[in-house]
């Protein structure tokens, strides 16, 4: 078992300074003097991405008159691909730089970015909407049915971790995935589907996405994502030397390989 082999690398979560990923202070953390949404390490996708597959799922949805809205919309960048598809797209989040910024680049008459918390009742009438999607933001349980039109659709796309050998390779530093994420039965309790409101026809299914580490600090920034300055330096010094021998031991030219699980949820609203 796991917990009696030698583990190469300290356990970055055992640190005094670990923030646990997606808290309350994780996200001030991260979100803080930032302008966008963004990934800190460096790497390549084999297409398609799991953000190819979602973005072709929403648009299979829309003609030219769907009213569209994208919750948790970061810097609005996703959802500018849609503006080609349909006229009328609302954009929210709740991180005031992330608005600021979608607005600021904002040239489309179409898309309108509010600033909006998406866990209390949103400024929006009842049957607003064709189509609610979500990509790595809130999911809307009691709001969707109200905001759906009859017969519209609620899609969500989530990460639900990466392994592909990553874990294995660097034990400490990665702990072995929590939940299996083809245990479907788990992650329906996860994302409480059976707390229905009003949707129906849940579908839930997994995305394998290939993706390929730059470098072998890209390790670290991956597990250090959202952490400070004095927890990722400790990380550095215990681990590069390390992380970087593995790497290069297990790299293709494009970058070390690893797996990137995504879940996507589709209902509909029963009315
Ligand atoms: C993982 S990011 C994804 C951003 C964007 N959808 C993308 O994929 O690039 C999650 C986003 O959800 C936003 N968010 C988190 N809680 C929220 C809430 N209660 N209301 C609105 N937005 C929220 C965050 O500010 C962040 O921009």
């Amino acid at each position: 078992m796991i917990e009696n082999k030698k583990l190469l690398f300290p356990d970055p979560s055992k640190h005094p300074e670990w923030i646990p990923a997606h808290s309350p202070d994780w996200y001030a953390g991260l979100n803080r003097n930032v302008e966008k949404y963004k990934y800190p390490w460096k790497s390549e996708f084999d297409e398609p991405t799991a953000e190819t597959i979602f973005a072709d799922l929403i648009s299979e949805q829309l003609n030219d008159t769907s009213k569209i809205l994208d919750v948790g919309c970061g810097h609005g960048e996703f959802t500018h691909q849609f503006v080609t598809k349909t006229k009328d797209i609302v954009g929210i989040d709740i991180e005031p730089n992330f608005i600021r910024t979608a607005k600021g680049s904002n040239k489309d008459k179409a898309i309108q970015f509010e600033l909006v918390d998406a866990n209390k009742k949103l400024p929006f009438q009842d049957n607003d909407f064709d189509l609610i999607y979500t990509k790595k933001g809130p999911w809307l349980y009691e709001e969707a049915s109200r905001l759906l039109k009859p017969g519209g659709v609620i899609l969500g796309l989530f990460h639900s971790g990466t392994d592909g050998g990553l874990r294995d390779l660097f034990q400490g530093l990665y702990a072995p995935l929590l939940l299996d994420p083809y245990d479907i039965e788990k992650f329906e309790h996860k994302y409480n589907l059976n707390e229905s409101y009003d949707l129906t026809d849940f579908e839930l299914r997994v995305i394998e996405e290939v993706e390929y580490l730059s470098r072998p600090e890209d390790v670290l920034q991956k597990k250090c994502f959202g952490q400070n300055d004095k927890l990722k330096q400790y990380v550095w010094q215990q681990c590069l030397k390390g992380v970087t021998k593995i790497f290069n031991q297990n790299a293709t030219s494009k970058g070390l390989k690893v797996i990137n699980y995504h879940h996507v949820v589709r209902a509909k609203v029963a009315k």
